[in-house]
């Protein structure tokens, strides 16, 4: 396995595996590595003849006030996890390769800030876009990096961070990415809690809490199943198992239009998911679940 961390490295190597006609899956990941990202590994190496992964803290994902300093970051064990899984190549740069004084041969701009962004708009402008100012403009700008770095044939995405997911496919399309948006399921605790790096902030009190989000879908998704389709319904029975929790703070409860994640008002036959977002004590927590009419 390669661990390279210079852009045009990486992109060589690519380059070569695409010439000799290998087909490249990648998972693009910010490292801590849990078994929600090994899936992802899991499908790319299953489906692909090369596999990358690339494992970078993006700062300009990260609002100020956010984890960005205390984020984890486990580098020696997710190298061993992504040996394990199979991984032909990590990409895994510095920040400033990625977005610092290497990258600036002119202009004016101080180094450490890029000049050009990647922004998705509607997509882009709804809940984590209004609840996050500049994350989902900084996910689109490093991942089209990303994509334009490995230029991988398929690249892969959890359901997990559901509205990032339908971003990256916006993306793709809209700015000719010819590379296939792969979605995978969420990969979830026993008890149902979606697996996140975030999920290490939690206290004990927090972690037992924590699964009512999942209780929350899960139980719109049976009363949707059930014939129910008023959403202000659902979104009722969802919010009150998630307020029946003390440490948990709703941010939106929302059932949404699969494909365009705007708000639906009742369910007509068209995909429907419902998305939560909510801090459990100070840690945010986001899930979704596919409403299935
Ligand atoms: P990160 O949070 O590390 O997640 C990397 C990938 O793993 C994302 O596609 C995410 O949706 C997926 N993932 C996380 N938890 C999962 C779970 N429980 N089940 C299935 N998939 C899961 O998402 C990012 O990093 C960044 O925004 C990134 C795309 C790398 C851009 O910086």
């Amino acid at each position: 396995m390669q661990i390279i961390e210079s852009p045009r490295e990486m992109h060589s190597l690519c380059a070569q595996w695409r010439c000799e006609n290998q087909s490249i899956g990648f998972v693009p990941t910010m490292g801590a590595l849990h078994d929600g990202h090994l899936e992802l590994c899991r499908r790319a190496r299953r489906e692909q003849d090369k596999f990358v992964a690339s494992i970078f803290v993006n700062p300009l994902q990260f609002g100020a006030g956010e984890d960005l300093a205390k984020y984890p970051r486990p580098f020696e064990r997710d190298l061993e996890l992504l040996e394990k899984s199979g991984c032909d190549a990590i990409f895994a740069p510095s920040e400033d390769i990625m977005y610092g004084a290497a990258q600036l041969t002119h202009g004016h701009a101080p180094p450490g800030v890029p000049t050009t962004f990647v922004e998705v708009s509607v997509l882009g402008e709804i809940w984590e876009g209004v609840a996050r100012p500049g994350h989902l403009r900084g996910v689109a700008t490093v991942v089209a990096k990303l994509f334009n770095i490995v230029g991988p044939t398929a690249a892969y995405f959890g359901e997990k961070d559901y509205q990032q997911l339908k971003l990256i496919e916006h993306m793709a399309r809209d700015l000719n990415f010819f590379i296939e948006v792969v979605p995978v399921p969420t990969v979830r605790e026993t008890d149902g809690l979606a697996l996140s790096s975030r999920n290490a902030y939690l206290t004990s009190a927090e972690r037992a809490a924590a699964p009512a989000l999942f209780r929350a879908l899960n139980c719109a998704a049976k009363k949707a199943k059930a014939g129910e389709r008023d959403i202000t319904v659902l979104g009722q029975v969802m919010q009150r198992i998630c307020e029946a929790e003390p440490l948990i703070s709703v941010q939106y409860i929302t059932v949404v239009d699969a494909e365009t994640l705007a708000p639906l008002h009742h369910l007509d036959g068209t995909p429907a998911r419902a998305l939560i977002a909510a801090r459990v004590g100070k840690t945010r927590l986001i899930d979704n679940l596919m409403l299935d009419a």
